[in-house]
């Protein structure tokens, strides 16, 4: 049953909605009444961060920030990629220090109105770690929306082959075609990834029918039924040894799930914010054996 104040906050959403296309203060009610009635735990906690995030930013997807709990990203990559934490700890301060990246992600976002234009990675720092551990040759991310991740993962790629991986190890970004697909993707990264548009029920399957990933990242459309059929394609067709990471994890037990059908641990970390109304994501991860087990 749909409450009276619910009720009523959909249809102030609604209206404001409507009336930010004349004005840019309904524009900014409408993303605070966003906030409020999609994150009301968010909302009560974090109000003056969300009153100055929606003064500042049109967005209201896929969100920026910082992330303060790097040991606990260090024992996920630990947990996940089999790398010792230091080893974890020192990519991702390598990231930080990507002076070439954070200067071209920095110069992309400061271009868009709507972004804040420090480059601000979250939880992209355990893909980073575990791309640059695992040295994949095939590294695949579903869902690239403008592509903060894809530069991640392709800056690992870079850095792997100036270190000897092959010279053909690339990212495949998995998304639906748009405007905006990947723009922020710095020209100098471009040659170590590329885009697959199409519905991933469709591209995918296509895609590992040849390539067989060492690195799979869902992070696409989010219902349990997509994800899991991701996951099912990409865990067919991935290398022994590989690492399958899910960005929903917070949200839904799809890997989970599969991690006890299949026989596999399962690890979570969940992100600590800094500075931002949103409280964190959090990412699932599992292992493919690097044996068959004998039955
Ligand atoms: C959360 S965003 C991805 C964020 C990105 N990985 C990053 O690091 O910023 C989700 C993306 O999934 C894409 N998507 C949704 N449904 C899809 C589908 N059926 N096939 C491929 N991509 C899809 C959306 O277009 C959107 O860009």
């Amino acid at each position: 049953m749909v409450s009276v104040s619910s009720l009523a906050s959909r249809v102030k959403l609604r209206l404001f909605r409507e009336l930010a296309r004349f004005s840019g203060e309904f524009g900014y009610l409408h993303r605070l009444e966003w906030i409020r009635c999609n994150y009301p735990d968010a909302f009560r906690q974090r109000r003056e961060l969300a009153m100055a995030f929606a003064r500042s930013s049109v967005r209201l997807t896929n969100f920026y920030y910082k992330i303060d709990n790097l040991d606990e990203a260090a024992a996920f990559c630990r947990a996940v990629g089999g790398m010792p934490a230091p080893e974890a700890m020192g990519y991702f301060q390598e990231l930080f220090g990507d002076r070439e990246l954070n200067e071209a992600l920095g110069a992309k976002l400061a271009a868009l109105p709507d972004h804040d234009p420090r480059p601000m990675f979250g939880r992209r720092i355990v893909w980073y770690a575990l791309v640059r551990h695992a040295k994949p040759r095939v590294a695949i991310e579903t869902g690239v929306d403008e592509g903060l991740g894809t530069s991640v993962l392709a800056a690992a790629i870079a850095r792997n082959r100036r270190e000897g991986a092959p010279a053909d190890s690339r990212v495949y970004g998995f998304d639906l075609p748009g405007d905006r697909l990947g723009h922020l993707i710095p020209d100098y990264l471009r040659g170590d990834c590329e885009l697959v548009t199409g519905d991933s029920r469709r591209t995918l399957p296509e895609f590992v029918r040849t390539r067989s990933p060492q690195f799979f990242l869902h992070d696409s459309l989010h219902s349990y039924e997509h994800e899991r059929f991701e996951l099912q394609c990409a865990w067919q067709a991935a290398l022994p040894g590989a690492v399958l990471l899910s960005d929903n994890s917070h949200a839904l037990p799809t890997l989970a799930d599969f991690a006890r059908e299949n026989g596999v641990d399962y690890h979570y970390f969940g992100e600590r914010v800094v500075g931002h109304w949103y409280a964190g994501a959090g990412a699932g991860g599992i292992r493919k054996p690097l044996a068959e087990r004998p039955s």
